[in-house]
């Protein structure tokens, strides 16, 4: 294994996030929405483990996050907490379950702890949920803040482009990223923006700020598991790195079974009881 992998098979906390930040390591985060994923993701090292609302394309076949609900997270949450040891488990609040009332936001924060026994929850926005965030650190559950592209607001932007390209919209961020400093988050994701811009945020933050699509100036990156295994050959933008050919691999390995199965090759002697 590699040097840059952990020798440290202790839990990984909120806390423990932060001292990677004071001491310059960088964060490493991956999706993984069910039990066996989650071993591999957990056995390679990863610090942090998010069940991301993308389980909505990922798993369902869903154009957007937005039909997945409470209870699917909650289902998702349970496998892969089920296959983890070290990674800290961070499950997305799904559409619909914050934006309204805080109290809402709220008992939908307990279900999914209670429930899934994750480590901490996941919501996308800043000043507008501010209250809704406060509620739910004050209720004792760790809150990882995401700003920049955020895909539970699709149908508002109508495009998954590069956001905060313009000032008004960098300006607000920045302020956004602030308050949910203040308000108490242990982290903070920002997907798809400038790289120069998420640096700056990084660089004026003291909690760990995470990129997907948003440069090398951060403290940590963030993917999705199927992306960057290329297992979606599809998916191609820019900031994806693809660390694995699945879709060659997968598709190659089905092919000889049904082949085997046709010429009879499969099951052989040794194969049968
Ligand atoms: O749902 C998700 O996978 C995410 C990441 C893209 C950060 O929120």
């Amino acid at each position: 294994m590699s040097g840059y992998i952990s020798n440290d098979t202790r839990k990984v906390t909120t806390h423990r996030l932060w001292e990677m930040k004071q001491r310059g390591e960088k964060i490493s985060m991956l999706t993984a929405y069910d039990y066996t994923m989650a071993r591999l993701v957990d056995e390679a090292g990863m610090d942090v483990i998010l069940v991301g609302d993308s389980a909505s394309n990922v798993m369902a076949g869903n154009v957007t996050t937005l039909p997945i609900t409470l209870d699917q997270m909650i289902y998702h949450g349970k496998s892969v907490v089920r296959g983890v040891k070290r990674a800290l488990v961070v499950v997305d609040m799904p559409f619909g379950t914050y934006q309204g009332n805080p109290y809402v936001g709220l008992d939908s924060a307990i279900r999914i702890m209670k429930e899934s026994h994750a480590d901490a929850i996941k919501l996308e926005g800043g000043e507008e949920f501010i209250e809704t965030v406060k509620l739910i650190i004050a209720a004792g559950i760790p809150v990882m803040g995401h700003l920049g592209l955020m895909p539970q607001s699709i149908n508002k932007y109508g495009t998954y482009t590069v956001r905060a390209k313009e000032d008004k919209e960098a300006d607000k961020l920045i302020k956004d990223a602030h308050l949910l400093q203040e308000a108490g988050c242990f982290g903070l994701v920002l997907e798809k923006i400038p790289a120069s811009l998420a640096g700056r945020v990084a660089s004026e933050l003291e909690i760990p700020v995470i990129g997907i699509g948003a440069g090398g100036q951060v403290d940590g990156q963030v993917l999705v598991a199927q992306d960057m295994l290329g297992m979606n050959d599809g998916f191609t933008p820019r900031f994806l790195r693809k660390y694995a050919d699945l879709h060659t691999v997968i598709t190659g390995a089905l092919a000889n079974y049904i082949k085997d199965i046709k010429t009879g090759d499969f099951p052989n002697e040794k194969e049968q009881y």
